[in-house]
């Protein structure tokens, strides 16, 4: 594939048709691109990205989301179903995240386009917040492994962020979430579980301490939200995370991850309506007429929402513990297989996203083993500070003989690594844009500027 993708395979479109191309052409391109790249999936080599897998599963979502997929939400007297499916989604994950031992029952929330939207309305909540108590200069403690979404939240709304260290067990170092607080913090944030490592954030920690400053604790479970929250029931001693902890004051997790929605929703609970007010927009005087919306989006497609609700409720309880089954005991092989290996070293005690590196001893290059793996077509994700990748397990990973084939892949991993010591790898620490520096390098996975990558005529 060359600088544009597919322009060596279809006609590129440089400038607008002046006349329509058939439908059955246009599907013929989109079934054969859509099935060349979901092809590695179906072989259960993916970490994260496509959390079910479940061809009847999206099927079905597919088809709810057809019914509603031109509806706007904004016009909310047109379509009261979204309100109705908007409501039980976030009841639904309410129940899940324990609003129920906040007294009052007062945990609300509001639906989002994704984990990032999740992440930075309680930032604008919390600047809110802080300058109804004087703050001007609001500050946000994390540490260094909390998501980026947070970091642009932050950068878009004036909050300086301030990075705390985290332990040797890759969790947030609570002295030093405590060292840099100050009466300009107007809230913490931790991970259940982060992104690089699939860990827990000390919350329980972060919660006391958010108490006793009378500031907020947002907790982002965005990636682990709905599945860390099974845990405990399939008997992993997964620690405390949500509203039954008292300074926990919002909460985020994505459906479009383990909740096995489609792509572009998540779920944004607020530990009290009086906190959530500060996130919706109300322009009363505009010309156009009275203008109301919950968060950062104008108009909403009706399709998501519904995909959203239809998962939850067609997969239920039992459906969500079952694949979370799968999916702890799957990772628990996966991270005994990488500790099989002398060579290799898991970061903590992961239980669905196991990162891994190379022993200091072993002085071998944790991507040169990724590049190898990535010739057998797995995906890893490669992280940095420290070097590492990590295998974040979904559905399809939990197919019989993922695990078998994985150990064997990662055997010849280590000994690539061992025959081309001090040589370059092509995988990187790369979470978006691509996998590999030469990918990036040569623009074929990068975005920053797509109309410049066009080929010349
Ligand atoms: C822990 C965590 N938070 C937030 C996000 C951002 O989610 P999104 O990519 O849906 O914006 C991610 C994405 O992987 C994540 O892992």
């Amino acid at each position: 594939m060359g600088l544009y993708p597919y322009a060596d395979k279809y006609p590129v479109t440089r400038c607008f048709p002046q006349l329509g191309r058939p439908r059955e052409e246009i599907l013929a391109e989109i079934v054969e691109m859509a099935q060349l790249e979901d092809s590695p999936y179906h072989e259960g080599k993916i970490s994260g990205s496509i959390y079910s897998g479940d061809e009847e599963h999206y099927e079905f979502l597919n088809e709810v989301f057809g019914h509603y997929s031109h509806a706007n939400v904004i016009q909310r007297d047109m379509y009261p179903s979204a309100t109705r499916f908007e409501g039980e989604i976030i009841a639904m994950a309410a129940d899940m995240l324990h609003g129920d031992a906040v007294p009052g029952g007062t945990v609300c929330g509001v639906l989002t386009s994704g984990g990032t939207e999740s992440l930075m309305n309680p930032l604008l909540v919390y600047r809110e917040w802080g300058r109804e108590r004087g703050i001007t200069a609001p500050n946000l403690v994390m540490p260094v492994t909390a998501h980026p979404g947070l970091i642009k939240g932050a950068h878009y709304f004036g909050i300086e962020v301030r990075h705390a260290a985290v332990t040797d067990q890759f969790v947030a170092d609570m002295d030093s979430v405590r060292s840099l607080v100050d009466e300009n913090t107007v809230a913490l944030a931790g991970s259940a579980g982060s992104y690089p490592h699939g860990l827990v954030d000390p919350i329980d920690q972060l919660s006391d301490l958010a108490l006793e400053r009378g500031i907020n604790l947002h907790v982002d479970g965005c990636l682990g939200g709905f599945i860390l929250a099974w845990g405990n029931d399939l008997g992993y001693d997964v620690p405390v995370f949500d509203f039954r902890l008292p300074g926990v004051t919002s909460i985020s997790a994505d459906t479009h991850k383990y909740g096995f929605g489609l792509k572009g929703s998540s779920v944004l609970l607020y530990r009290s309506p009086e906190l959530r007010r500060r996130q919706y927009f109300i322009v009363p005087d505009w010309p156009g007429g009275a203008y109301t919306s919950p968060g950062m989006s104008g108009s909403r497609s009706g399709g998501i929402i519904a995909a959203a609700w239809a998962s939850m409720v067609s997969l239920g309880r039992e459906g969500y513990l079952a694949i979370a089954g799968d999916i702890f005991r799957t990772a628990a092989e996966i991270r005994d297989a990488i500790r099989s290996f002398p060579e290799l070293r898991v970061l903590g005690e992961p239980w669905f996203n196991v990162a891994f590196t190379t022993t200091d001893d072993s002085g071998l290059d944790i991507f040169l083993v990724n590049d190898f793996m990535a010739s057998r077509r797995w995906r890893l994700n490669g992280l940095q500070k420290p070097s590492a990748v990590h295998f974040c397990v979904t559905r399809p990973n939990t197919q019989p003989g993922v695990v078998d084939l994985f150990r064997s892949d990662l055997a010849d991993a280590v000994e690539h690594a061992k025959a081309n010591r001090g040589t370059r790898a092509r995988s990187g620490a790369m979470y978006a844009g691509g996998m590999t520096t030469e990918q990036v390098e040569s623009g074929v996975a990068w975005w920053l500027d797509a109309t410049q990558a066009l080929p010349p005529a």
